[in-house]
């Protein structure tokens, strides 16, 4: 009882205190057996000015660790879970009654999101009715202001050139739709993982490397009414914003915002430009081009967030480049340097 009430007592001192700018987080990927306890990884966040983190799945002791941390938290339902979370809302009230409930008072929920990348796919059509008791059950439970969403690959789109063209695919459409609606009519964005590497690599000889990589001084590749785009990261997030508002726009509804929810690029592992020097330029021109405040062409001035994937190298994930996105290797010293505190400056 104590150790609750003084748990509580720091967060509300942490909330309140906190001048920390929202805007990059990074993501907690836990597919490896040799990482640092959670309390070691939550304290690692904050000595680095971390003030983001998003779960893939709910895991009470990590949740307990960042109970008084001010971190704000993504918390992710397992794909696995999807079918039972939308059909039976019982157990939808069980999985918040588990993981969000409990913690409510001293972690920082920002959003609860329904499953990852499983759009257009088997476990689509799950995702909304998922959503949907989700929401009710968070209601249920007196737990107001998170909002609940979902994470989407960008093969959800059929097109995605030039970025104001971005629209969803005819497979992706029957279920980004809906969502798209339910979004909107909450004004809850999105969540896009987005990688520039991939498009990169699929084909090095074609895409210039600095566009990839968001290098300051690269040439605009594409202009597209009226604006010119200089970096593929600001590219793809503004075809999924042109898509999205296709969608807005047949409903007569505002168009939702998009929150990435993953990007990052391998320091290693053997794919095309996956090299050290490539993830550091990378990874601290995303940070401080969102940290800019500045938005992309297609939403100016609108501040954009960013969770980086990832915290660690994780070795238990497929061999190659996979292995290679984190920032800390698993005795948590750094894969490349990372200047956090650009996220809060503007430049
Ligand atoms: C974190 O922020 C504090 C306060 O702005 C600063 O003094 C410190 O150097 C920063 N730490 C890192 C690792 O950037
Ligand atoms: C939660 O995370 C801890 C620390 O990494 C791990 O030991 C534990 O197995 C996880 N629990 C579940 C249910 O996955």
């Amino acid at each position: 009882m104590m150790s609750a009430l003084w748990i509580a007592a720091c967060s509300l001192l942490l909330l309140s205190s906190s001048s920390g700018v929202e805007g990059i987080g990074v993501n907690y990927g836990m597919i490896a057996n040799n990482l640092p306890s959670p309390d070691k990884v939550i304290a690692l966040y904050r000595s680095r000015n971390i003030t983001d983190v998003r779960l893939f799945h709910p895991n009470t002791t990590v949740l307990a660790a960042l109970q008084g941390s001010g971190l704000g938290v993504v918390l992710g339902t397992l794909n696995e879970d999807l079918a039972r979370l939308a059909s039976d809302a019982s157990f939808a009230a069980s999985w918040v009654q588990s993981y969000v409930q409990p913690f409510a008072g001293a972690v920082r929920f920002r959003y609860v999101a329904a499953g990852n990348e499983v759009i257009p796919g088997d476990l689509a059509a799950y995702v909304l009715p998922a959503m949907r008791n989700l929401e009710s059950a968070l209601h249920a439970a007196g737990i107001a202001g998170v909002p609940v969403t979902t994470a989407v690959s960008t093969s959800v789109l059929g097109s995605s050139y030039p970025p104001s063209q971005g629209a969803f695919s005819e497979a992706a459409l029957p279920t980004v739709g809906p969502i798209a609606s339910f979004l909107a009519s909450r004004s809850t964005p999105l969540l896009v993982n987005v990688y520039p590497y991939f498009a990169y690599a699929a084909d090095p000889s074609s895409v210039q490397l600095d566009y990839a990589l968001l290098e300051p001084a690269s040439a605009a590749a594409v202009t597209d009414g009226g604006v010119a785009y200089t970096n593929m990261f600001d590219a793809i997030v503004d075809a999924v914003h042109a898509a999205l508002d296709r969608v807005a726009g047949a409903q007569g509804q505002e168009g939702v915002e998009v929150v990435v929810s993953e990007t990052g690029w391998p320091s290693g592992g053997g794919g095309a430009g996956a090299s050290v020097g490539n993830a550091a330029a990378y990874v601290n021109n995303v940070v401080r081009h969102v940290g800019s405040g500045r938005g992309t062409p297609r939403r100016p001035g609108k501040a954009l967030e960013a969770f980086i994937f990832a915290m660690f190298n994780e070795n238990e994930k497929p061999e190659g480049v996979e292995q290679h996105f984190g920032l800390f290797q698993p005795d948590m010293t750094e894969v490349y340097h990372v200047d956090f505190t650009a996220a809060g400056s503007s430049s």
